[in-house]
Formats: C-alpha cells, sequence, structure tokens
C-alpha cells in the first residue's frame, strides 16, 4: 500500500466560525494507480488533497487522522523529514501554475533549483531539466522563457516537468486541467498517463465526472467534506450507489445521447454547521425522516471494493 488516509479531519478556523473542511475521511492507494477525487465546489477536495501532502493553508489545520505514505505518517512528521519528502518522492500540480511558478525566474531555472534543493548538482540538473521539457513536448529553447511568456498550457507542462524530476512515487494534481481548453486538457492527461506507465501513482482532482471517468481505475466521491462512495469507474459509472453520485453522473451533458441533463435541487451545505445524519439529506430525493435525517451514514464496503455510506445504497433500484 503507498498511501493509507485514515479518519482525516481538517477545520478551517475563520473568525466566523470553524468550518469542516472534511470530517472523517478514509481511503488507501495502491502503488501505480489513477484515482479521481470528484464532487461540488467547497466538498473538501482540495483540502483532503493538500492535508494528504500535510501543507493545508491557516487557517486550516488536521485535527486528527493520520496519512501514512510507505507506512510513515506524515501527520507527525517533522518539517525536515517532510520537506525531504515533498517535492520528491510526493510532488503536486495544481490549477493554476502561476501560483507555483516564480514569475520574475525563466523556467528552466526553477527547474533546476527544483533538482538542487534535493541535492542534485548543478550541471547535472541543466542536462535534466533539457530531458523533461522534452517529455512534457516542450522545445528546449524555453528553458529560458519567464512563465509570462508562455500560454497556460506550456505553463503547465513546465509545473509537471517539475514534478517529474524525481520520478515520484505520488501525484496529486488538483484541477491542472480546468483552466485549459479541451485539446490542451487533453495533452495534460497524456502526459500524467505517460507519469501513470512508469509507475507514479495518480491522485487526480476534478469537479467534472465525465473527466474522471476518462483515465482513472477508481473514483472517489466527495459530499460536503465527506467522503461519499469509493469505488473503481465501471462500479461508479455503471452502478452508482450513492443518490449524490447518481445525480452528479445525471448532471453531464452528453453531446451523443437524447436525454434530459438533470441539475442537482438545491447547494451544498455551509460547512460551518452541516446538517446532522447524512450531510446529503436536504437534497436527497431518497431521504427518510428519523433515519437519515438522524443517523450518520458510515462509509462501508457494499461488494468487493465498492463503498458507500448511505443508508439506502441504490434505493433508487427496483
Ligand atoms: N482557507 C480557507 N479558509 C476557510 N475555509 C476554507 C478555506 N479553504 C477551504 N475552505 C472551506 O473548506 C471547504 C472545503 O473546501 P475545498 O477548497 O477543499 O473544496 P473543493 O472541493 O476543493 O472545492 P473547489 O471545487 O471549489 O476547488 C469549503 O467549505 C471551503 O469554503
Ligand atoms: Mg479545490
Amino acid at each position: 500500500m503507498l498511501l493509507e488516509v485514515k479518519n482525516l479531519s481538517v477545520y478551517y478556523y475563520t473568525l466566523s466560525g470553524v468550518v469542516k473542511g472534511a470530517e472523517n475521511v478514509s481511503f488507501s492507494l495502491e502503488e501505480g494507480e489513477w484515482i479521481t477525487f470528484v464532487g461540488e465546489s467547497g466538498s473538501g477536495k482540495s483540502t483532503v488533497a493538500q492535508a494528504v501532502m500535510n501543507l493545508v493553508p491557516s487557517p486550516g489545520r488536521i485535527v486528527s487522522g493520520e496519512v501514512l505514505f510507505r507506512g510513515r505518517d506524515l501527520v507527525k512528521m517533522k518539517p525536515e523529514e517532510l520537506r525531504s519528502i515533498r517535492g520528491k518522492e510526493i510532488t503536486m500540480v495544481f490549477q493554476d501554475p502561476m501560483t507555483s511558478l516564480d514569475p520574475l525566474r525563466k523556467v528552466g531555472d526553477q527547474i533546476v533549483e527544483a533538482m538542487v534543493v534535493h541535492g542534485v548538482p548543478e550541471d547535472e540538473a541543466r542536462e535534466r531539466a533539457k530531458d523533461l521539457f522534452e517529455k512534457v513536448n516542450l522545445p528546449a529553447d524555453r528553458l529560458d522563457y519567464y512563465p509570462h511568456q508562455l500560454s497556460g498550457g506550456q505553463r503547465q507542462r513546465v509545473s509537471i516537468a517539475i514534478a517529474m524530476a524525481f520520478n515520484p512515487k505520488l501525484l496529486i494534481a488538483d484541477e491542472p486541467t480546468t483552466a485549459l481548453d479541451v485539446i490542451v486538457q487533453d495533452a495534460i492527461m497524456d502526459l500524467l498517463d505517460n507519469m501513470k506507465s512508469e509507475g507514479t501513482t495518480i491522485y487526480f482532482v476534478t469537479h467534472d465526472i465525465s473527466l474522471a471517468a476518462e483515465r482513472s481505475d477508481r473514483i472517489a466521491v466527495m459530499y460536503a467534506g465527506k467522503l461519499v462512495e469509493l469505488g473503481t469507474v465501471e462500479q461508479i459509472v455503471e452502478s452508482p450507489l450513492h443518490p449524490y453520485t447518481k445525480a452528479l453522473l445525471e448532471a453531464v451533458p452528453d453531446l451523443w445521447k437524447e436525454g434530459e441533463v438533470k441539475a442537482i435541487p438545491g447547494y451544498p451545505p455551509d460547512l460551518r454547521n452541516p446538517p446532522r445524519g447524512c450531510r446529503f439529506h436536504p437534497r436527497c430525493p431518497l431521504a427518510r425522516a428519523g433515519v437519515c435525517d438522524s443517523e450518520e451514514p458510515e462509509l462501508r464496503e457494499v461488494e468487493k471494493g465498492h463503498l458507500v455510506a448511505c443508508h439506502f445504497p441504490g434505493g433508487w433500484k427496483e
């Protein structure tokens, strides 16, 4: 097992209250797989992804749980130990590469530095930077460009090149293609696929369940800070068990098929004060009074590898 996350909770201590960004999230990743986290905006996808790197920004804090990376708990690890793992064994790519790239320095220098901080001699790092650019299909002369001289897609290639520098065990990609057009998006997804074929485990985040279904092995569905369903792509897409997952799938427009696109009625809850019982019950067409509005459903395995947190999994099926 590459990664085991156990009962992870992350709260944001804001002036207007405590926001429960993620609560009791548990899952594990096998080496070499591609998992995708999906869910509406504010469901806690980025919170969990950042917590896996033990990089939750203030005013957020991991309040409980464990993040075991190859058996060692990143939550308890000392800062210097964490620094030796981050950027080398676990790397991250963000939605907007401008936030991780330094606008005032040439991108080539930034790749070289990412390697030098982990002890690679500078000459060797320069050579490797050229190879990395070739791998992400960027011409070598781009090494001398500043971030603003590159297109959005090229900048994302640079951040992937940096992420690839050490052939990481785990790549966390948080909506890396959201700001890009579909053609460029596809090319970036191909690069992640290449990393996977070289042995990197891919932890991908998107709000688009159809994109999740394209390349992943498994899908994790989040709602209001909770992991509500987890399974293989086939299990999630062909036989979803949580009414929220079903609603997400029905909200995908399909160009080729007839049929109505159904928006999910209502809004996600305020995570300062989430609903009692199942957090989805106020929006759920199947919710039953006396159960769903009072008892919190546990995430449990319903069939092999298919987990769901619902009192009536697949309850719409006759
Ligand atoms: N810095 C912060 N301060 C306060 N609350 C925060 C902060 N960051 C996130 N939150 C809250 O935590 C919850 C989970 O947010 P998170 O950003 O993890 O969701 P997300 O699924 O990544 O959403 P998106 O699709 O918009 O990126 C939300 O209620 C959000 O408002
Ligand atoms: Mg996010």
